[in-house]
């Protein structure tokens, strides 16, 4: 059974075909052939989401398969029952479910205890479903032409994440930027830096420690073709949000950090923003702003990645 708990679990060359059909899709949204044909789906969240919900039911629906949105509260997972019964009943029903929770080892019991694929939509650790999209969305900017689309001209880049460089997104971007060849520094506070769980990952892919990580914002993006952040208190951790936000105030994007960056240099974020936090309003609205241009890549390259593994599977459930 293939999953997607992390960037790596497709290869180079199955995200290259992934990020090739999200460009179809999205070229003719509403002429998606029927790769889900008539399978469920679960959606289930242990935290709040936007993008992630929409663009996954809305997804599923384009390719004729039926969602059923769950939250962990709403379910008997909220009154104790385990991940291994529950993975266990959801087989019985599902095609597949796609997860969003706090500790990654809850979307890899569900993928040991089932039969059918797990989509990890985000845990504290990982967010691969947005890095797939903002992957396919630095492709489309930077293919030297319509024709030639592919993230081989990822390869060589030079990206800077600013802020919790701890984060799941931030961990994503480094196994993500590894995978595709891209150049990745990362700048925050002390006690932000990656830590010892990405960089065991790293070291088990075979990639090695493959990132700078310093305290100086200005040197984190001297030279990027693109800035990213992520908003400063991930979700679970509002016990320290005075703290993290006071400890992260030299890490705002600002126009005058942009300024420090290549020459059209693009700013990007997963979204939600806290403008004036992490970003400031200015560079959120500005002509090198692409957010809105990643929030609606999640459903196409969702779409594509839910083909894939329908495809790769093409299993029924139990
Ligand atoms: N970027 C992202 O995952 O957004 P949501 O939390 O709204 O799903
Ligand atoms: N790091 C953020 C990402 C939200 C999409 C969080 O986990 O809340």
């Amino acid at each position: 059974m293939r999953h997607f708990l992390k960037e790596t679990d497709f290869s180079l060359e199955e995200a290259t075909e992934i990020f090739k059909l999200a460009r179809e899709l999205k070229a003719d949204r509403f002429s998606t052939p029927n790769f889900l044909n008539r399978q469920s789906w679960g959606l289930l969240f242990y935290k709040s989401s936007t993008r992630t919900r929409v663009s996954f039911e809305v997804g599923i629906n384009e390719m004729a398969g039926f969602p059923v949105v769950l939250s962990s509260q709403s379910t008997q997972i909220g009154r104790g029952e385990s991940v291994a019964d529950t993975s266990k009943v959801f087989s019985r029903f599902l095609h597949g479910v796609i997860i969003r929770t706090f500790g990654h080892e809850i979307v890899e019991e569900f993928a040991s205890e089932g039969t059918i694929p797990v989509v990890n939509a985000l845990t504290d650790f990982l967010h691969p479903c947005q890095i797939y999209a903002d992957l396919f969305t630095l492709s489309e900017r930077w293919s030297p032409s319509p024709e030639a689309f592919g993230p081989e001209c990822l390869k060589g880049r030079k990206i800077a994440f600013l802020g919790d460089s701890a984060c799941n997104v931030a961990n994503s971007w480094i196994l993500g930027a590894n995978m595709f060849g891209l150049d990745i520094s990362l700048a925050g506070p002390e006690g932000f830096e990656p830590g010892p769980e990405i960089r065991a990952l790293l070291d088990k892919e075979g990639y090695g420690q493959n990132y700078h990580f310093t305290h100086d914002a200005t040197e984190a993006v001297e030279g990027a073709d693109m800035v990213y952040t992520d908003v400063w208190v991930s979700m679970g951790m509002e016990d320290e949000a005075a703290a993290r936000i006071e400890q992260m105030q030299p890490y705002t994007v600002n126009s005058e950090l942009m300024a420090k960056a290549n020459p059209g240099a693009v700013f990007m974020h997963c979204l939600p923003a806290h403008p004036g936090q992490e970003v400031s309003e200015a560079v959120l609205r500005s002509a090198q702003s692409i957010i809105f241009d990643q929030a609606e890549n999640r459903l196409h390259a969702q779409k594509a990645i839910l083909a894939k593994l329908a495809r790769l599977n093409l299993v029924e459930p139990a």
